[in-house]
């Protein structure tokens, strides 16, 4: 079954470890008949929640119109959500984690996300798979609270500059993550 897939990335780095597997996974995904949507959040102009609570009384998921309102609609609509993004300091980058926070404006303006299919992909510089918790903590936690169904992730350490993901496995798990939807 051809499925509608959001890939959200995080990384400011355009030639960076992230996108690259990120790439694979969409080609992998399209060569499969699957329809991608990605945006890169570290491109955009997305600031944090305000937590105003005056989600879609605009019409628009925010009441702050910037580039996350762009992205709404696509997270609707998707039936799986990719996240990719390098560990910043034991944690989710800014720039990525203002659009998972704004996905507050969804729940508080009733909008039925449950039941999407969700991923992760990210790495770090360091040697410890464990770095990678800061991230995939609190995404299997909002998936869950979000009824979504986590089902796959890949964690690669021990990347640090651009180019080193080419001496991991990192793009074939990607490949190999697109292969299972
Ligand atoms: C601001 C910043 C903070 C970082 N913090 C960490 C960290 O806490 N732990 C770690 O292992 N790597 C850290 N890194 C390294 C990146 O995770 C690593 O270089 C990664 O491969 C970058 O992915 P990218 O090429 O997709 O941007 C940090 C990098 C930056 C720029």
């Amino acid at each position: 079954m051809s499925k509608k897939i959001l890939v959200l990335t995080g990384s400011p780095r355009k030639n960076g470890n992230s996108f690259a597997m990120t790439d694979a996974f969409i080609q992998a995904a399209e060569q499969n008949g699957h329809t991608v949507t990605r945006f890169d959040t570290a491109m955009m102009k997305i600031s944090g929640c305000r937590a105003c609570q005056t989600c879609y009384s605009t019409g628009k998921a925010c009441t702050f119109d910037d580039d996350f309102n762009k992205i709404a609609p696509a997270i609707l609509d998707a039936d799986v959500i990719v996240f990719t993004m390098p560990v910043y300091w034991y944690s989710i980058p800014a720039q990525i984690k203002a659009v998972i926070d704004r996905i507050f404006s969804l729940v508080i303006g009733g909008k039925e996300i449950a039941g999407k299919e969700c991923a992760l992909i990210t790495c770090c510089e360091e040697d410890d798979i464990t770095v990678m918790d800061g991230i995939r903590i609190p995404l299997e936690r909002s998936a869950e609270l979000n009824k979504w169904t986590m089902i796959g992730e890949v964690l690669i350490p021990g990347v640090l500059n651009v180019g080193d993901i080419a001496k991991t496995d990192g793009c074939q798990q990607a490949i190999a993550l697109a292969n299972k939807l």
